[in-house]
């Protein structure tokens, strides 16, 4: 569990502000939910077989109740869903969340124990148009964080029967190979074997490379939305990769699946930047009515690790400088008429020497310093030094205060936009 540091903080800000942005040109809207949920939800939602729930959960007892700390966000979204009874009041809905999930995974790069995830639901259109979109809606906002190398792989996995079906095939493929699979997996054969698909083990990855594939077990409707998904992508210019080993480690998914990587050599194990798929049957399977559902969430700090976007300058536009006491009260007069033209100001009340603030200037990047002294006590003035353009002025506060306000504002307009403003 990692803290973030202000000097870190910039670069979060940017990828949730750039994440919401696109959410709402989507049409998403967001919801927050708890934190921590009862544990039968997870179990039941994310499957007992799973490593989440078998390893991974922060689980604990409570009063009598048993808790869990969010490892995911759709159980919770579901959850919530049902509870407010949203289906009653529109067909579709699209919820977008961000916020801190819990694993106790074994740390490494791109793998906390606390992470956090941008994520979004979307309940009741079960067509491949809404796969499409969401996916092409991914790679765009991947695009617009300056990810290198990013690889769609995408799945289908069927249904709950054709799921069984290829069960039972691949069990078939793998029992006379027992003895040749890693111990973890061997112990998978009987409780969860489409996990054997996706293990990294080179003995696994023997077992299963000439193993039956999932796309001769699926029904005909899964195999024409596959094949619609297919053919919206192309029309989208998305390309994709299809990985008929991709299975992912929740239970709830069926029919579409997908994944978005990253460049290996940067993310290392953590090179899988968002997971998602249907999950048609979850909100039936947890007391609800038959709404299909397909969701997705990113790891914010695996985006971190791959966007090659350069971190934001300054926090800071302005330091006020007041030398001595006299000039602290003057000096907070004119932070406050600054701030409310929107500059973003420091004031030092302390009284320190004029060097001293001026290495404070330098630390924070300020472009703007307004410097207080006795003169300009004396005659209601301010020096304005300008860091970037090497200049500096005396003049009246009122004038100041406007060459202040248009230097800044004339420099943000020619920033680089945090996100894409327009049509590329
Ligand atoms: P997930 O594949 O378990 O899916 O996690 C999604 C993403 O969260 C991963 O691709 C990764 O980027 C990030 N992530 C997962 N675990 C960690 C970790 N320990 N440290 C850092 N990042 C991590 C889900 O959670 C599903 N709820 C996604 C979904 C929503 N499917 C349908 N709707």
């Amino acid at each position: 569990m990692n803290d973030v540091l202000p000097e870190e903080i910039g670069c979060w800000q940017r990828i949730e502000r750039a994440y919401a942005r696109t959410m709402s040109l989507h049409g998403y809207r967001e919801v927050r939910t708890p934190f921590v949920e009862e544990t039968s939800l997870f179990v039941r939602a994310i499957g007992d077989a799973t490593d989440v729930v078998e390893k991974e959960m922060y689980s604990f007892e409570h009063r009598g109740d048993d808790l869990t700390l969010r490892p995911e966000g759709t159980a919770g979204a579901v959850r919530a869903y049902l509870e407010h009874s949203v289906q009653g009041r529109e067909a579709v809905t699209r919820w977008w969340y961000a916020g801190p999930m819990f694993r106790a995974e074994k740390p490494q790069r791109g793998r906390y124990r606390q992470f956090s995830q941008l994520g979004a639901e979307i309940f009741g259109d079960e067509g491949p148009g809404c796969d499409a979109e969401m996916i092409a809606m991914l790679v765009e906002f991947l695009r617009e964080l300056a990810i290198p190398e990013i690889q769609v792989v995408i799945n289908s996995l069927g249904g709950p029967q054709a799921r069984s079906r290829y069960r039972d095939a691949l069990v078939t493929h793998l029992r006379p190979r027992e003895a040749s699979l890693s111990p973890e997996s061997q112990r998978r054969l009987a409780t969860n074997p489409l996990r054997i698909l996706d293990s990294k083990d080179e003995r696994d990855r023997n077992a299963v490379g000439d193993a039956p594939g999932i796309h001769e077990f699926i029904d005909t409707g899964d195999r024409d939305h596959f094949g619609k998904l297919r053919a919206y992508l192309d029309a989208l210019e998305t390309p994709y990769l299809v990985d008929e080993r991709l299975v992912r480690g929740l239970d709830y998914y069926t029919s579409t699946l997908f994944e978005i990587r990253g460049a290996h050599a940067k993310l290392g194990a953590g090179s899988t930047l968002v997971g998602g798929g249907r999950y048609d049957a979850l909100v039936a399977d947890l007391g609800g009515p038959a709404v299909p559902a397909i969701g997705f969430a990113a790891g914010l700090e695996r985006l971190l690790i791959a966007s090659e976007l350069s971190p934001p300058t300054s926090a800071t536009d302005a330091l006020v400088a007041p030398l001595g006491e006299p000039a602290i009260g003057p000096g907070l007069a004119l932070a406050g008429r600054l701030r409310r033209y929107g500059i973003r100001c420091e004031i030092d009340t302390r009284g320190s020497s004029l060097k001293s603030q001026l290495r404070r200037a330098n630390q924070l990047a300020v472009r703007m310093v307004l410097i207080l002294g006795e003169n300009e006590l004396a005659d209601g003035s301010v020096q304005v030094k300008d860091l970037e353009a090497h200049t500096q002025e005396r003049m009246a506060r009122d004038q100041a205060l406007r060459v202040v306000v248009d230097r800044l504002m004339a420099a943000s307009r020619s920033a680089d936009a945090p996100t894409r403003q327009g049509p590329p």
